[in-house]
């Protein structure tokens, strides 16, 4: 495995469009790639017990701890998240609040990795994107490239998004909305989404190959890191 893909949906794979848009942008990398889905895992969030702090290795008794040689091994990440209340969601959030056991002490085994951040949200897949690529920075990992997608908002399945005046599905096609599959979004059906995903994997293929260079991806992660914490 070259490549750690992360799916952060809680949905069914079947139906999820971050991890669809995840696994294209792996498949395009024409490298070898592992997709983990956290749906069913049992991740919590750092709980601050500053138990790695020796040996940069999670003390926490969760399913982390079997993933996290495989983001200690990794070369590139392609991480995605739905966005839940204008942000990544909590699942996404407690796998990346974990990353806090690599970075101790200058622990160096992310530094200078490529990322390539995902979001889909019912009305905006930009605020998770933008959270993933901020954890990245955090642990100098360089963002190469994001895609972001709107999906389908749960009110287009909940039974009652024809009649519900807060839904999503009245919010963008008026009060007279008919839900079916013709307004309902899906990530496949979106030609430009899934070129972007596409170019995404290419080219997160193609630097990989060219050999990358870790060090000055770290010092530019780092300099990013520095320009968003300054305001820039
Ligand atoms: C608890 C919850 C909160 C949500 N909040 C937002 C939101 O603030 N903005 C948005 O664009 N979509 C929001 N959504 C819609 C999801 O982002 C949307 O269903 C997306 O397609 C989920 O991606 P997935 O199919 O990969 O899980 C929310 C969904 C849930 C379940």
């Amino acid at each position: 495995m070259r490549i750690l893909g992360i799916s952060g949906s809680p949905r069914r794979d079947e139906v999820s469009g971050t991890r669809t848009l995840v696994e294209t942008v792996l498949q395009s990398t024409g490298l070898d790639y592992d997709l983990v889905s956290l749906r069913d895992k049992n991740i919590s969030g750092c709980t601050a017990c500053l138990g790695c702090t020796g040996d940069n290795v999670c003390k926490l008794e969760d399913d982390m701890a079997s993933l996290r040689e495989s983001v200690a091994r990794a070369e590139a990440y392609v991480v995605g998240a739905p966005n839940h209340f204008s942000g990544c969601n909590a699942l996404t959030r407690a796998f990346l609040e974990r990353w806090f056991q690599f970075r101790h002490r200058e622990g160096d085994l992310l530094w200078g990795k490529p990322g390539v951040a995902v979001g889909v949200g019912g009305m905006d897949g930009g605020p998770p994107a933008g959270d993933i690529e901020g954890f990245f920075l955090f642990n100098l990992i360089e963002p190469v490239a994001s895609v972001t997608a709107t999906g389908a908002a749960p009110c287009y399945s909940c039974g009652f998004g024809e009649t519900c005046g807060i839904g999503v599905p009245r919010m963008r096609h008026g009060e007279n909305v008919e839900i079916g599959p013709e307004i309902t979004p899906r990530v496949e059906d979106q030609p430009e989404t899934m070129r972007a995903a596409a170019r995404a994997g290419e080219h997160l293929g193609r630097i990989l190959r060219d050999g990358w260079d870790r060090r000055q991806s770290a010092l530019r992660a780092q300099e990013r890191l520095m320009d968003w914490m300054a305001g820039k």
